[in-house]
């Protein structure tokens, strides 16, 4: 059996998950004498198995089987007559089948009208079919218990391949899913695999809840949704799905189990780490097919996910927090107990926006923003805690923390911290090319490092620092429209001064201490 369950995926990558399944059992007969495709008929028009009839197709040869084969695979068995147009036809069929068409799962009955030309122990032997009937010996009472047989391994088939296929599918994705909207996009699709797995109509959602936190969003996640409940929301609360199944689902968070009726099935499930999440399959038609099992493999499988997701996320907040404890030490060092670091990251998130820069870049501005100074560890204290003026040796030195930052930042291949060099390096270059250390004019300096500047200055003026008093705001204002095309770009001056407030509220939202 392990033969199919690890053959190679199939490469029709353009499959569609959600396709319907058809609710009969498709046999196909292939037999160039007419009489045999009229007795199978006879004798299996009536049957039902598994809840479902049959559906007899004929084909008289092999190269008829050939070419309906190439075209239509959804055929859960197949009887073979051996000899056709040659003596073997059948035989080379079964051949075709298995290794051209790469067809495992269809149960191949062979029906042999004359025993000596194909013997029983040979082809069984060297020929993957999975039954051997001698036409003389096809009793109808055999042939009925041959098809139930063949129809039960074939969706029992069906069933394990199916699962490994969307178990595999669960964990190939955990590898790039970065992001909730690809999580949601592969749940989703997930979510269709499984529906056709248990070949049912359904609508179904997927929610978890509280376990992530991207956003900071705290409601319950829309993480798959199909069928009417397709959602642009990723918010269950906000979406447009009925009052009703989002207090089904609400009252199945609080009751932590399982709950169905003959209209729905809803799934309540944890993991370790007691992250729960709710799978709502809401039946259209019946739902006697319906594998709690399978619902159970896909929730679980998920959910295991969304706690790898739940962990990165644990990560970058501990990377974050770091960041921000060592930038405000070296701010210290400076002898000013200052908010600064974390104002600036606001500061710059404000231009970020106003320019309209993508939601990723300016994230990561935001928690790099703080890294601009670092350099400034490797300036002796008697310089950088001197009262007064400094004086041109100590300027010198002053001026190497934007390269001594860019060098310590340099070492990391993480992108915060590439951005976080560029932002040491360059945040003292001017617009005009005034600026130290590389002397960069314009569009030559980096966005970042010029939003760096402004937001810099800004903060610094509105700040106490121990070599000078604290500008009104006034004059800062006037001071920073004066730079404009100087020491700053000017279009992040005009931002500046047309949304002036936003920038100053900034000191009263994060003070000093
Ligand atoms: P910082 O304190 O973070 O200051 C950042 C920037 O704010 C300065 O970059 C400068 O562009 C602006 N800034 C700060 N104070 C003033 C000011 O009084 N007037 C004007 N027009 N701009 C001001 P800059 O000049 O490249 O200085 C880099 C760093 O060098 C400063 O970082 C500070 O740590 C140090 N520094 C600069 N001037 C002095 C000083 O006179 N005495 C001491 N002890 N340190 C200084
Ligand atoms: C972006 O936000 O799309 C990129 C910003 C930049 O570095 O130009
Ligand atoms: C540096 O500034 O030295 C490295 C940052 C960069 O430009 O990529
Ligand atoms: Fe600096
Ligand atoms: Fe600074």
């Amino acid at each position: 059996m392990s033969k199919f369950i690890f053959k190679d995926e199939p490469t029709d990558s353009g499959r569609q998950p959600a396709k319907k399944v058809v609710k009969y059992w498709r046999i196909l007969i292939i037999d160039d004498d007419e009489s045999v495709h009229q007795v199978t008929k006879l004798v299996l028009a009536d049957s039902e198995i598994e809840g479902r009839k049959l559906k007899l197709v004929s084909v008289y040869s092999k190269k008829e089987a050939i070419e309906l084969l190439s075209e239509d695979q959804d055929f859960c068995m197949a009887f073979v007559d051996v000899v056709m147009e040659t003596d073997h036809a059948g035989l080379e069929l079964v051949e075709w089948i298995r290794q051209e068409l790469k067809n495992q799962s269809i149960r191949l009955v062979l029906r042999t009208g004359q025993a000596g030309t194909a013997p029983e122990a040979k082809v069984i032997k060297e020929f993957d079919i999975n039954d051997y009937k001698e036409k003389t010996d096809f009793t109808s009472g055999k042939m009925v218990t041959t098809v139930y047989a063949g129809i039960r391994a074939y969706r029992d088939i069906m069933t394990i391949q199916r699962s490994l296929d969307a178990f595999k599918r669960l964990i190939n994705a955990t590898h790039n899913l970065l992001q909730v909207n690809q999580l949601k996009q592969f749940g989703s699709a997930a979510l269709n695999h499984l529906l056709t797995l248990m070949d049912i109509d359904s609508s179904a959602l997927y929610i978890a809840r509280n376990q992530i936190d991207f956003n900071q969003e705290t409601s319950n996640m829309i993480i798959a949704c199909t069928g009417k409940y397709v959602s642009e929301s990723n918010c269950l609360e906000s979406s447009q799905i009925d009052n009703d199944v989002k207090k089904l689902i609400s009252k199945t968070f609080e009751r932590k189990s399982h709950y169905s009726d003959e209209g729905c099935f809803i799934g309540y499930y944890e993991t370790a780490t007691n992250a729960s999440s709710v799978l709502y399959i809401e039946f259209e038609d019946d739902n006697e097919n319906f594998r709690t099992n399978l619902a159970e493999l896909y929730a679980t499988n998920v959910a295991l996910i969304l706690e790898g997701l739940s962990n990165k996320n644990e990560i970058e907040r501990t990377q974050k927090e770091l960041i921000n404890i060592v930038s405000e030490a070296v701010e210290a060092r400076g002898k000013e107990n200052s908010a600064h670091v974390q104002r600036v990251a606001s500061i710059c998130e404000i231009f970020g926006n106003k320019l309209e820069l993508s939601q990723p870049f300016i994230d990561a501005l935001k928690l790099a923003a703080p890294l601009h100074d670092i350099g400034k560890i490797a300036i002796p204290e008697h310089i950088l805690q001197k009262s007064g003026e400094l004086n041109a040796e100590e300027w010198q030195i002053m001026q190497t923390h934007a390269e001594s930052g860019a060098h310590l930042l340099s070492k990391s291949t993480a992108s915060i911290s590439k951005l976080g060099a560029r932002l040491a390096h360059y945040h003292h270059e001017n617009w005009d090319g005034s600026g130290y250390p590389e002397g960069l004019c314009g569009e030559e300096i980096p966005l970042e490092a010029r939003i760096m500047a402004i937001a810099d200055v800004f903060d610094t003026l509105g700040s106490k620092r121990c070599y000078q008093e604290i500008w009104q705001d006034d004059n800062i204002k006037e001071f920073i429209a004066s730079q404009r095309g100087k020491k700053f770009e000017p279009r992040l001056v005009d931002i500046f001064i047309e949304h002036y407030h936003e920038f100053i509220n900034i000191r009263a939202l994060m003070p000093d201490d």
